[in-house]
């Protein structure tokens, strides 16, 4: 399974690109929006960092907006994938799009069939957000699951991009249904390092080379 981090925040991404799992990266307005400099110099800085898809939202909601939007967007670098969400607008331009052999990741999808307009249009990616049908108690991890089978019978190659994740077990979970990706926020990012039996097993083996002074 691959690993994006979902942040537009340069030291989270270098940071988390330190540890060599980093496979890409995601963004959205609303993560752009809490960070210094426009959403393009951003990219720019974070395309320099990681070598690996980059995922950056258009704002324009009509047609020729997003078309627009998007060609700026893939001039930044050629790892960008157009983020576009599931509407009847946004499907006309993730098919263009994807005519074109542009990366679409298709996002804001909270259902298998929104998944599935996605999937026939061409999109490179479909980001269901598992945390925030968890927030309105729907099954964020079934809609997953019910597209992992869709695209499995009939051999869809888009990629599932399990996002809205809340904490480590939404990872979990995504790997054992078998989806491609999890975009991953860098605090839930980090708690996959966490077990306690990991700090005491340290503690103890260091306790025990000390107490016999030990040369290495
Ligand atoms: C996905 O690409 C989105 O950026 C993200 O996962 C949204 O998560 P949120 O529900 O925490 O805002």
């Amino acid at each position: 399974m691959k690993f994006f981090i979902d942040t537009a925040n340069i030291e989270q991404i270098r940071e988390a690109n330190s540890w060599g799992v980093l496979d890409g990266v995601t963004t959205n307005p609303s993560l752009a929006a809490r960070e210094e400099g426009s959403y393009k110099k951003i990219l720019e800085e974070i395309a320099d960092i990681v070598d690996g898809s980059i995922s950056a939202e258009v704002i324009a909601q009509d047609y020729d907006g997003m078309m627009k939007e998007a060609h700026e967007l893939i001039e930044i670098s050629d790892r960008i994938a157009v983020k576009i969400p599931l509407t009847k607008v946004g499907l006309k331009a993730i098919k263009s799009l994807s005519d074109e052999g542009v990366d679409v990741n298709t996002t804001l999808i909270f259902s298998p069939m929104q998944a599935l307009l996605a999937a026939k249009a061409g999109a490179s990616f479909v980001s269901p957000f598992v945390g925030r049908l968890d927030d309105i108690s729907s099954m964020g991890m079934k809609v997953v699951q019910d597209i992992r089978t869709i695209f499995d019978n009939y051999g869809f190659d888009t990629e599932i991009i399990v996002a809205s994740i809340r904490h480590p077990m939404h990872v979990y979970e995504a790997a054992m249904i078998g989806a491609d990706i999890a975009t991953i926020p860098f605090n839930v990012l980090e708690k996959l390092f966490n077990h306690p039996l990991t700090d005491i097993g340290i503690e103890r083996f260091l306790s025990d080379w000390r107490r016999a002074n030990k040369q290495f």
